[in-house]
């Protein structure tokens, strides 16, 4: 979990915070689960669509939570949720949630195995499933831009 309380450089002229901001704050929260999982350092390789359905506020105090949802051989999912809390009212709600995809890598950025996840529970072992269609879907699509950007040349 992460916490940061967003001031005024992290927003508009009216209080709403950047998506960039918050991108920003989910990636490096879902870069240190897959890191903690991986036992190595990870790299960023996809980053899925994020909506903003609610605003966060200069004042708020945005809590990350992170959770790693799919192993491949060398690449994790991770979903991370967004909270927006009033820290004087304790008022909160969730924000948004995104699924962000890392490599694992040595030294030389090469990619390397990352240990297999076990499921714990019936949702976990569901959460997997969806996870594996979604990768699969991932590789189908980077597959066929890299197709259309070589007829490109
Ligand atoms: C990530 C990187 C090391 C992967 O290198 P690569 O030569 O494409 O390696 P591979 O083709 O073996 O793919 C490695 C894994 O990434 C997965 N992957 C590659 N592209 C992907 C994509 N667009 N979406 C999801 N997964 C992807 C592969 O499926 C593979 O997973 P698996 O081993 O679990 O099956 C390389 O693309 C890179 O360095 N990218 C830049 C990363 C970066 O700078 N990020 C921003 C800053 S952190």
């Amino acid at each position: 979990m992460m916490n940061r309380l967003m001031g005024p450089t992290d927003a508009n002229n009216l209080g709403n915070v950047h998506g960039g901001i918050i991108m920003k704050l989910v990636d490096e929260a879902g870069a240190l689960a897959a890191m903690r999982h991986a036992g190595s350092p990870v790299v960023t390789v996809q980053i899925d669509s994020m909506s903003f359905s609610k605003p966060i506020f200069v004042g708020s105090l945005v809590t990350l939570e992170a959770e790693c949802t799919y192993a491949g051989r060398t690449s994790i999912e991770v979903r991370v949720t967004v909270k927006a809390e009033n820290p004087i009212t304790g008022e909160g709600t969730t924000t948004n949630h995104g699924y962000l995809v890392y490599v694992a890598i040595d030294s030389a950025g090469t990619p390397i195995e990352v240990p297999s996840l076990i499921a714990e529970n019936e949702a976990q072992a569901r959460r997997m499933e969806q996870a594996q269609a979604r990768q699969a879907f991932r590789k189908q699509q980077s597959k066929a831009e890299k197709e259309i950007d070589e007829l490109d040349g």
